[in-house]
């Protein structure tokens, strides 16, 4: 039996005041608003997770004004399986509120065997979005972005499937992931010939990971397309979690995959050391700072975060009492990233 077997579905009603603190900017030069954090369903969403702790983790984000929620076809372990129990947390909780939320998914890495199940071709991403569709239990998605580039498939290929799971209702936007500013650029043009705008580029984007400030934004304002920075707190990393070792139940423990201990050197650690005491100084945590930082570029839309608890989320969607930073606390942060 899976761990997700045992769940109690139990009755959820949304918080009264889940508008009233978060913020919300616009994507691009859309109509579309997006809270200044989302939440991510890469990791804890699995069946080897507890489903309860997820469904807490969604409702605790969605009761304080965080309406998007990212997934992936295949976000898991296994593949599908962070749709399939986003799905039957839909059917639970969600169904009432599907007009206050911004669903995604998306598709361009490993989904299933054989050269139909990875990339960028039109046959991958029509009968991906149609099993997303299914695991999840919508009848549409808000945003389906194609997941990464694909070296070999004509842009123009991959931007027309795109347009045409927007022409048949499958999705109302359409986001691009990991594109380099050119090829970003590129399928700008593309989407916009085809009569269906590009909403949102997902890059990755953290104060230890700053790629997108050498040319990618430049090119998301000029175009007026917005951002979604993912893994912004580096996978945890620019927390305060590893400062005194390695916690059993952190994410480099549990699922090591794409976070491992070798990346915890003395110089890194020394640098996280230096940002949270600023973070202190600042009367808020490293979490809370890392996504603040982000935030004070406005050509990011929103911050995606991931949370194992829903204390996380809690703590991460405190970041908005203090959003502001002053030169010198600027450039204190600048020595350490
Ligand atoms: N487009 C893409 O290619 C792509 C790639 C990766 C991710 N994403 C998206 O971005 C989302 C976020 O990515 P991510 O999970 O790597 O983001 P992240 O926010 O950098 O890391 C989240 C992890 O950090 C730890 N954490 C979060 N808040 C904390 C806090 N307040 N104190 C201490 N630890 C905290 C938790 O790990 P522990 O388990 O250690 O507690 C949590 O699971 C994903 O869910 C996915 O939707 C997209």
């Amino acid at each position: 039996m899976k761990i997700n077997d045992k769940f109690d579905p139990g009755h959820y009603l949304a918080s009264d005041t889940r508008y009233d603190k978060m913020q919300y900017r616009r994507c691009g030069k859309s109509g579309l608003l997006l809270p200044l954090l989302s939440v991510g369903l890469w990791h804890n969403f699995g069946h080897t997770d507890n489903l309860e702790n997820g469904r807490n983790i969604l409702r605790t984000s969605f009761d304080h004004g965080i309406t998007h929620f990212d997934l992936a076809n295949n976000y898991g372990p296994p593949y599908g399986a962070a749709e399939e129990n986003f799905g039957r947390l839909f059917q639970q909780d969600w169904k009432p509120y599907r007009d206050e939320l911004i669903l995604s998914t998306k598709a361009g890495w490993d989904m299933w065997p054989g050269p139909y199940g990875t990339l960028g071709s039109r046959k991958y991403l029509i009968a991906s979005i149609d099993q997303s569709l299914r695991r999840m239990g919508v009848d549409y998605v808000d945003i389906f972005y194609h997941h990464r580039p694909d070296p070999d498939t004509p842009l123009e290929e991959t931007m027309a499937a795109l347009d045409q799971i927007v022409r048949q209702g499958k999705a109302l936007y359409v986001g691009i992931s990991q594109y380099q500013p050119a090829e970003a650029d590129r399928a700008v043009e593309i989407l916009r010939s085809l009569g269906t705008p590009l909403l949102i580029h997902q890059p990755r984007y953290s104060m230890f990971d700053r790629w997108v400030e050498g040319g990618l934004l430049d090119v998301l304002e000029k175009q007026g397309v917005g951002a979604i920075a993912f893994s912004p707190l580096e996978q945890g990393i620019l927390t305060d979690k590893y400062l005194k070792g390695v916690p059993e139940n952190s994410r480099m423990v549990k699922d090591g995959r794409y976070l491992t201990k070798d990346k915890l050197t003395p110089e890194l650690l020394e640098k996280v050391q230096h940002l949270n005491e600023i973070a202190k100084q600042r009367g808020q945590s490293l979490a809370q700072m890392a996504v603040a930082w982000l935030l004070k570029d406005p050509r990011i839309t929103t911050v995606l975060v991931g949370a194992s608890s829903p204390k996380q989320m809690l703590e991460n969607i405190g970041c908005l009492d203090n959003l502001e930073f002053s030169p010198t606390e600027l450039n204190e942060i600048a020595k350490w990233i």
